[in-house]
């Protein structure tokens, strides 16, 4: 274990500094630490966002807590049953908070004494407030696992209990971990309080709970048809990856048109709950006008493998293209050259389909 005294990184506080005398609404403590933030998020590709770092670098600083290549950020998400903060999120609701437990550093060699952050981030329309203490991870899971009220300074007492609120009254359980590589650099002058972060390598162990209406024959027969696709029609050394989760619909995710997207059905609406299968695969990829064409009945691309043309009939995603209509959703091909394909499964979530249940 090698890890320090006190949490490594810490992020700038805002709004008014500590004092014993004349306390602050938010009980600042030594361990508690408050702040608000005006939160923005985008999803860039790899060489873009490098490009955006390169640039920025010339006008901001890195944060001091920051090393070249950046740090890593793992946190333990803590949901009720119901999962209910993460639907709050999928749902965008205006006000929501969640709890989380954050480790700085890599998650190798964590033991019971590491420094984590016990967190509350609560989100008022666009705004966001954490709220965290330092605690020894062994102590942390006694206070979000074990539901104990652990020792505390009094300044800590409300956020303490307000913690102990959350588990207890929501049933939280630890749901989900996530984790990636963050680089932060802080604006100075006139932009003094601005803060740009990187994630990158973003990385999850927990499988995400979709649960959507439909034909389960249906939707069975669309994702057999596209496994069996990315195998048939790619070389034996290609790699094949599904993922699963729910999205909001556009340009990034999926759902909306963009150039080198395209589907036998037109857009869905933007920016809609969805939930999304897709199947990956990082083979030869094909050009626009034939993926264009691969969704219509009875066409079948030239032979890829060394023995001949593969077996099939042409009608495999004519069909589940039609499948993925009938459900009100859509099949769409993500594809160039060279880069492989992404046949994308997306299913509008239903009004009735109702906060998805673990087993
Ligand atoms: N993952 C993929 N990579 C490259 N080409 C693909 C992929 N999936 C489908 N295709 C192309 O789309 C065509 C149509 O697919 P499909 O409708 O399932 O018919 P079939 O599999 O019977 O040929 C295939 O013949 C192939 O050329
Ligand atoms: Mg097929």
């Amino acid at each position: 274990m090698s890890q320090p005294d006190t949490a490594p990184f810490r992020e700038p506080a805002q709004g008014r500094p500590e004092d014993d005398e004349d306390p602050p609404p938010l009980h600042v403590a030594s361990r508690l630490h408050a702040f608000n933030r005006y939160e923005l998020k985008y999803l860039v590709p790899v060489d873009l966002a490098a490009e955006l770092r390169d640039e920025l670098g010339e006008r901001m600083d890195r944060d001091l807590n920051s090393p070249a290549g950046g740090y890593g950020v793992w946190s333990l998400y803590y949901d009720s049953p119901e999962l209910r903060f993460y639907w709050e999120k999928i749902e965008g609701l205006k006000f929501r908070r969640k709890l989380r437990i954050r480790h700085y550093g890599e998650p190798d060699g964590v033991s019971d004494a590491s420094p984590v952050c016990v967190e509350i981030k609560q989100r008022v329309n666009r705004v966001t407030q954490k709220r965290r203490i330092t605690l020894p991870y062994g102590t942390a899971r006694q206070l979000c696992d074990g539901r104990e009220l652990v020792e505390h300074s009094p300044k800590e007492r409300a956020f303490i209990h307000e913690v102990l609120d959350l588990v207890v009254r929501l049933n939280l359980r630890p749901t989900a971990i996530t984790g990636y590589q963050r680089e932060a650099l802080v604006g100075r002058g006139s932009d003094t309080g601005l803060r740009v972060t990187f994630d990158r390598r973003i990385r999850g162990d927990a499988l995400d709970v979709v649960e959507t209406l439909g034909d389960p024959h249906q939707l069975a027969q669309v994702i057999a048809n596209l496994l069996a696709n990315a195998c048939v029609h790619t070389p034996p050394e290609a790699r094949v990856e599904v993922r699963v989760g729910t999205v909001r619909t556009g340009p990034d995710t999926g759902g909306t048109d963009r150039p080198g997207r395209s589907s036998a059905t037109g857009a869905l609406p933007p920016d809609i709950p969805a939930c999304v299968v897709e199947i990956a695969d990082d083979g030869p990829g094909l050009p626009a006008d034939t993926a264009r064409q691969v969704f219509e009945r009875f066409y079948r691309g030239p032979a890829t493998g060394a023995s001949g043309r593969e077996p099939g009939s042409g009608l495999g995603l004519s069909i589940a293209s039609t499948i993925a209509e009938a459900h009100r959703g859509r099949l769409e091909l993500d594809t160039r050259p060279g880069a492989g394909a992404i046949f994308r499964l997306l299913l509008p979530r239903s009004v009735g389909a109702g906060p998805a249940t673990r087993p």
